[in-house]
């Protein structure tokens, strides 16, 4: 049996008042439309059809790595004439139908829907909601079967007080829906051929109609201005926040987390308040992240502490390292176990050996550092000549003062010392002093220079 998911794209958004398409707009860091794109693809054996319309151009570039077929709704006559723009595209199996502006269904509430749907029976995802304005309502007959849709705008005041709603998301066999899609008419208020009219059809050739619900009702807001965006966003992360504490991570607040990607924890993970988390982030078990560190595609080893406003992008640590304050790891850094970044530090394609610290004020980019290194403060590795990128390699336990610029390509061997305001442009070999800089000279006879003035009196 085939599934065949047809997504609907083609609205136009106009409430986001934006010129990119509602439906490529982010929620948690990624398109609506990736949401449900990859809730779809989690079904077995599914087939993906998006139907697109408004921004088309835009949408199918944005989808180019996606594995779906586009169907093109040149014009938006209604729900059901946009799936049936798909119709010959479709299996012979079931078909499910999915809103790109829909973000938060979960595969759980579509399998169940799913596994209603045969040629007696087909399935409709519901919702109760408190304030059903907008919606189209459920009608039931005296046994309680679902037997018909209306839309709001074509309600009477007596079907408007029904808090059943259609969510939109429904399913069915391609079968009855080849059977029933050339039979919508646009003859009702909006002009437009309703997909919600199939219910009354299929009602009145005795097709069974199975009604499910979500889990929540979350799942099923769609998104139509900023405002209903920013509110589902904060579902979508009270749900990252919950899950992680119910995995053993303590959350200093629930409120204040942003998960905009994967975020895998250890056990007895502490994170303090407004933090960001992007891409692929894992921390493992008792690694501490303190107050508004942003932490994108990294792995942070067990026992690690990244301290309060630290950003670190495609960095590598290993365990037990201290960041931070204020420390920013960019793409490449990787600290070997107990090496320790401090405040106002930059890293960039850098390799730390154990036990190697940068503790103030320093940018080491294309770098290796052997184990026990200490770099002191103020150090530059001046890795750009312009034109290229040059290598800093610096030996095991070696010492670079205050203030020394490294300007690569350079070697400072194993157990080396560089006198603090050295400008280091030669290699230093193991165990030697390098000190390269202007010597201090003292004139103690020397007289201040006094202005004009002073001298005459
Ligand atoms: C629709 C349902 C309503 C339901 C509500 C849930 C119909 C007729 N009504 O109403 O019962 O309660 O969703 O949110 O189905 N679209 C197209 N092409 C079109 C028209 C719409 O792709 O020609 C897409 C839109 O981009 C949107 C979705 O379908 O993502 C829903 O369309 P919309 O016009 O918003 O339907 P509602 O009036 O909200
Ligand atoms: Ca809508």
């Amino acid at each position: 049996m085939t599934l065949d998911v047809v997504i609907l794209a083609a609205g136009q958004g106009t409430r986001m008042r934006s010129t990119r398409p509602k439906v490529l707009h982010e929620l948690a860091g990624k398109a609506l439309i990736d949401h449900v794109i990859a809730t779809a693809s989690s079904l077995e054996d599914a087939r993906l059809h998006v139907v697109i319309g408004h921004g088309g151009d835009q949408v199918r570039e944005a989808l180019a790595d996606a594995e779906v077929n586009f169907v093109v709704q040149a014009e938006q006559k209604g729900t059901g004439h946009a799936v049936a723009q798909a119709l010959e595209g479709l299996g012979d199996g079931q078909v499910l139908v999915l809103y790109a502006d829909v973000p938060l269904i979960r595969r759980e509430t579509l399998t169940a829907l799913l596994e209603r749907v045969d040629e007696r029976c087909m399935g409709l995802l519901t919702v109760d909601l408190d304030d059903p304005a907008g919606y189209g309502r459920i009608k039931r007959d005296a046994d309680g079967e679902a037997v018909a849709i209306v839309e709001h705008k074509d309600a009477t005041a007596a079907e408007r007080t029904i808090r059943e709603c259609n969510t939109g998301i429904m399913a069915m066999t391609a079968l009855q829906l080849r059977r029933w899609l050339p039979r919508l008419s646009a003859d009702n208020v909006q002009g437009e051929y309703y997909l919600t009219d199939v219910i009354a059809m299929a009602a009145v050739e005795g097709t069974a109609i199975a009604t499910t619900q979500p889990g929540s009702p979350g799942e099923v807001e769609g998104v139509n201005d900023r405002v209903q965006l920013a509110r589902l966003e904060r579902v979508f992360q009270a749900g990252e926040a919950e899950r992680l504490m119910r995995e053993g991570v303590a959350l200093a607040d629930p409120l204040r987390l942003d998960v905009r990607g994967e975020l895998d924890c250890g056990r007895d993970v502490v994170i303090d308040v407004g933090c960001v988390f992007e891409g692929r982030v894992e921390l493992a078990d008792d690694v501490r992240v303190g107050p508004y560190c942003v932490i994108r595609d990294s792995l942070i080893g067990p026992g690690s502490v990244i301290e309060a406003h630290s950003v670190l992008e495609g960095a590598s640590v290993e365990g037990d390292s201290r960041i931070g304050p204020f420390a920013r790891l960019r793409p490449g850094t990787r600290l070997a176990r107990g090496a320790r970044i401090g405040n106002f530090v930059e890293t960039k394609n850098a390799d730390l050996g154990e036990g190697a610290k940068i503790n103030h004020l320093s940018y080491v980019g294309d770098a290796r550092l052997g184990r026990g290194v200490n770099i002191g403060a103020g150090t530059i590795t001046c890795n750009y000549d312009g034109a290229n990128k040059h290598l800093t390699e610096i030996g095991d336990s070696a010492f670079i003062g205050s203030n020394t610029a490294l300007v690569a390509p350079v070697t400072v061997g194993e157990g080396a010392t560089v006198g603090a305001g050295s400008t280091i442009s030669r290699n230093v070999e193991a165990g030697a002093l390098a000190v390269a800089r202007g010597r201090q000279i003292s004139k103690p006879d020397w007289v201040r220079p006094q202005k004009a003035s002073k001298r005459d009196h």
